[in-house]
């Protein structure tokens, strides 16, 4: 067996598309859909990171605006405009740069967020409402991986999912998703025992350690569906997942490749929670199986 790839790019695309057509809907009813990017310092990957986010906006059809602040912005000062954001009735979606310069607390300016506006998904009232299921916003790696499974009509309900990597923003609300989608979930990380044992039980397999190519061919069993959010650059400059590759594409039925697998996914996905909550001011009727919290 050779897995199927599955084309991110393909799949970011047709959310980024379906987001320009309700992008438009809203402008036509007054409303254009706007972010506000902040990002402190200038860390050259952020930098880019942030252009990315502002040319998609800009592509689909949201406004977006990018506010650069000096390495040394206080605390009080960045919190400060961070509630300003909340109060602009033009600003439908914030998201705050990480990781902030050092001595930042990002906990605490992530906190400053209006929940409804955090369309990272990142502040504890999102987070929480996750556990019940039931967040303003998902975050948005995860939420693009569910929104690839769904695409290649993967059975959730059901499966064992192992997740490799329990970080905040992806593996522990991914292991949150998938549960909530009725998967027996094993969450995986750096002090696991026998890793290999739990990855082989999975149907679907998602690593998101940060560690290249941790996962070989004899981790993952016949016909599993295999997800890589993993984006390492090798000694030589190139881009690897946490996937191996070449070995384990002839086990898996289905695969995501690094680059043009998850990574396109996270963009599009941020553009979909600014216009969910531009449409929200709105005051437009939820999607189809969209619900919300108070
Ligand atoms: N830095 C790297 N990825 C992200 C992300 O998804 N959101 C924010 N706010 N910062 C990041």
């Amino acid at each position: 067996m050779t897995a199927a790839l599955i084309d991110g790019k393909a799949i970011a695309a047709s959310v980024r598309a379906e987001t320009a057509i309700r992008a438009a809907r809203l402008a036509a009813a007054g409303t254009v859909p706007g972010l506000a990017v902040v990002i402190v310092g200038d860390d050259p990957a952020s930098r880019l990171y942030v252009r990315s986010k502002a040319q998609a906006c800009e592509a689909a059809g949201l406004r977006s605006w990018v506010h650069a602040m000096p390495a040394d912005t206080p605390l009080e000062r960045l919190v400060a405009f961070v509630h300003e954001l909340n109060g602009d009735p033009e600003v439908h979606g914030i998201l705050v740069q990480l990781p902030l310069p050092g001595r930042l607390d990002a906990r605490l300016v992530i906190e400053a967020i209006d929940p409804q506006k955090d369309v990272d998904g990142f502040h504890y009232q999102n987070v929480g409402a996750l556990v019940v299921g039931d967040p303003a916003f998902y975050p948005c790696t995860p939420w693009g991986v569910m929104r690839m499974l769904e695409h290649e009509g993967v059975a959730i309900d059901g499966a064992h999912a192992v997740v490799v990597g329990r970080s905040t923003i992806v593996g522990k609300p991914m292991a949150l998703m998938l549960l909530n989608a009725g998967a027996t979930v094993t969450i995986c990380h750096s002090h696991t025992r026998d890793l290999s044992a739990q990855t082989r039980q999975a149907d679907i397999l998602v690593a998101a350690a940060g560690r290249a190519r941790i996962i070989g061919a004899g981790m993952v069993k016949a016909g599993a569906t295999v997800i890589d959010v993993g984006i390492n650059r090798l000694p030589d400059g190139k881009l690897v997942g946490d996937v191996d590759f070449e070995a384990v594409a002839p086990v898996a039925a289905r695969i995501t490749p690094v680059p043009g697998g998850v990574g396109p996914m996270t963009i599009a996905m941020l553009l979909a929670n600014t216009i969910r909550s531009a449409e929200r001011a709105a005051g437009f009727a939820l999607a189809a199986g969209e619900t919300r919290i108070a």
